[in-house]
């Protein structure tokens, strides 16, 4: 059959086409973290003996959530509870989505009674369908999720088993991650959501066969370099324009606004000694 003709000449040239981009208001949930500390150590990050400053890390959560309200989301509070140093990282607390929760079930002792408190702070305010989980799986740290798929890691914390336990309570696709290098022990140190249908990702984080997947599924994601990732930089939050991220990670802010994001550099320096920045401090309330 004859080639269609092209009725109107190509631009010639290398000039990406940026896609308009378009910021949806979200409802997060955050923990001061007042009982914050470095007492124990979970991830490569953490070194008690070297400890962490609740003081300073609340000064910087406090401007983490000034930026959420400054960019015209809605930052709801549960109370953090002493003995709990890493119950500031919110989004580890459950998975919310379409107005469901999924419980969280900490892999390690000492986060186990957060799993709980989450789970009643959610019951109480308005999300009263929750599964508890029969699975070890920690929340958002480890479910991330886009328009069609949920995207699930596994390696360090969260069960594979749980990634079929989500997608049968939850009802949406659920695609498994394999996670390889310690220091990324939870998939969004390694990935997060840039929109409905696009991420950014290290690929060093990932099994050859996940990086596989995850090129299938999205050809035209962020690719960040290990500079980027050592600083937590793919920890960040974006609300399909706007993207919270730690500032450190410039190489990744470059590429970010090169394509037509709009970056809000933070400095979570002291939540970093324990292993989290931005998006650790932070879980989605989906109500679809
Ligand atoms: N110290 C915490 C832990 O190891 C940090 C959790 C960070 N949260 C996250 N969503 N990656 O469990």
């Amino acid at each position: 059959s004859p080639a269609i003709e092209p009725t109107a000449p190509t631009t010639a040239g290398a000039v990406r086409q940026i896609p308009a981009r378009e910021a949806l208001r979200r409802r997060y949930l955050m923990c001061r973290p007042e009982h914050f500390a470095v007492t124990y150590a979970i991830n490569p990050w953490m070194d008690p003996a070297a400890g962490a400053d609740a003081a300073r890390a609340v000064e910087q959560w406090e401007a983490l959530r000034s930026a959420y309200l400054a960019l015209g989301h809605e930052v709801e509070l549960i109370d953090p509870l002493p003995g709990l140093p890493d119950m500031v990282f919110a989004a580890n607390g459950a998975l919310v989505v379409g107005g469901r929760v999924y419980g969280a079930r900490f892999t390690h002792a000492e986060r186990a009674a957060e799993g709980p408190a989450y789970a009643s702070w959610l019951r109480a305010n308005g999300f009263p369908e929750l599964l508890e989980p029969t699975h070890t799986n920690e929340g958002e740290g480890d479910f991330l999720t886009l328009d069609h798929v949920i995207l699930a890691g596994t390696g360090f914390r969260t069960d594979l088993a749980a990634h079929q336990e989500a997608q049968e309570y939850l009802g949406r696709p659920v695609v498994t991650l394999r996670l390889v290098d310690p220091r990324f022990y939870h998939l969004d140190t390694a990935l997060f959501p840039l929109d409905g249908d696009n991420v950014a990702y290290y690929p060093g984080a990932f099994s050859p066969g996940s990086r596989a997947v995850l090129e299938r599924l999205f050809p035209d994601a962020i690719i960040a370099d290990e500079q980027d990732a050592e600083v937590l930089g793919l920890n960040a939050v974006s609300d399909g324009l706007n993207v919270v991220v730690n500032a450190e990670a410039t190489g990744l802010i470059k590429l970010l606004d090169e394509r037509g994001h709009r970056p809000v550099p933070v400095d979570l320096s002291e939540l970093r000694k324990a292993g989290g920045g931005p998006k650790c401090c932070t879980l989605e309330l989906r109500t679809a």
